[in-house]
């Protein structure tokens, strides 16, 4: 039997090429090797943005017509939307029943994003409970690998703990999930900082061609080269050049690499390359979506059908929880 694997993403509207090479990438590798679930995390996103809930559901379609379009296949993956299988809101309760507080105080992205997003009030319940959530999303389809970035790190630990004392407390139900920490490639946006919706850096899937030349014309490049008579040296200082790097072929980087350091070549030629490989790379990204976002029934179908088979883990799980949950067990202390 496949091992399970699943994952969740926030709706945060259209997504960008950090996204596509950071995670997407790693999904559509995973998609071949595991029985992945891979689902539309609308009720993390509510912690934080509930002021503002009538944006979740739009935000909803355009993320998932960019993990159509760039080959999230959901022949290969179950997709769906979590607030649809409320199995998670009945586990999520469960399980904040027997999390200590302690445990969710010393999380440190709670902390952190107390901190940064101080204009939002975030001191609820909701947003304490965030990784209580996450543990019932994962343990929902018993998953043993669970792809995330590094920031993501400490939910999967305090999912690790939860299902621990789950087990322990009402009987071995859970297996205890693993990260699968992927390597994802550096990449920094058109002013060098990482790439973020929230900095106005980004390169969007959905972005025209000519969004996506006038964006990477703009990119900052060697700020050590002013002039194209200067050496440069990309490697080491140019921000264009982690771009390069993931969108032309290995013999082309070599001369690149030769001619910018020789001052043959000049970043304003060196971008416009850069522009149409990405522009060319995209092209059948932007067709896969373009079908998809005509037919805007297949993207609901697709999660409906999703919904459906998730569901019934779900329910299969959750006859497990309660009856471990409500009957007296072997546990001897
Ligand atoms: N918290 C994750 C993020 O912000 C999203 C998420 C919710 C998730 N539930 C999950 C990721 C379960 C992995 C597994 O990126």
């Amino acid at each position: 039997m496949k091992k399970r694997c699943l994952s969740g993403m926030r709706p945060s509207g259209k997504l960008h090429l950090g996204h596509l090479h950071g995670v997407l990438d790693n999904w559509k590798r995973l998609q071949e090797e595991y029985e992945c679930f891979f689902f539309v995390a609308d009720w993390h996103a509510l912690t934080t943005n509930y002021k503002n809930a009538w944006e979740i559901p739009e935000n909803i379609v355009d993320m998932v017509l960019d993990w159509l379009a760039v080959g999230i296949d959901p022949e290969k993956a179950t997709l769906f939307i979590q607030s649809d299988i409320k199995e998670h809101a009945e586990l999520h309760l469960i399980l904040s029943m027997i999390t200590p507080l302690g445990w969710l105080e010393r999380n440190p992205t709670y902390k952190e994003q107390k901190q940064q997003l101080k204009d939002k009030d975030i001191s609820t319940y909701g947003f304490l409970g965030y990784p209580v959530l996450q543990a019932a999303d994962i343990i929902m389809y018993k998953a043993n690998k669970v792809p995330v970035g590094i920031d993501q790190l400490p939910h999967v630990e305090l999912t690790r703990e939860i299902t621990r004392r789950f087990n322990y407390l009402y009987g071995e139900i859970f297996p205890v999930p693993d990260a699968l920490l992927a390597e994802t490639p550096k990449l920094p946006g058109l002013d060098g900082r990482k790439m973020s919706k929230s900095y106005g850096n980004s390169i969007f899937i959905s972005d025209s061609p000519e969004e996506v030349t006038k964006k990477i014309m703009t990119m900052v490049t060697d700020v050590e080269r002013p002039r194209k008579s200067d050496p440069g040296d990309p490697e080491k200082r140019c921000v264009a050049f982690n771009l390069l790097k993931l969108y032309l072929p290995e013999e082309r980087l070599k001369e690149i690499v030769a001619d910018c350091k020789a001052a043959k070549l000049g970043c304003v030629a060196c971008k416009k390359e850069l522009a149409k490989a990405i522009v060319e790379f995209l092209e059948p990204v932007w067709e896969k979506r373009e079908k998809f976002s005509k037919s805007s029934d297949t993207i609901h179908e697709i999660l409906k059908e999703g919904g459906e088979r998730a569901r019934k883990e779900a329910q299969k799980t959750m006859a497990q929880a309660r009856e471990a949950l409500w009957s007296r067990n072997v546990r001897s202390d």
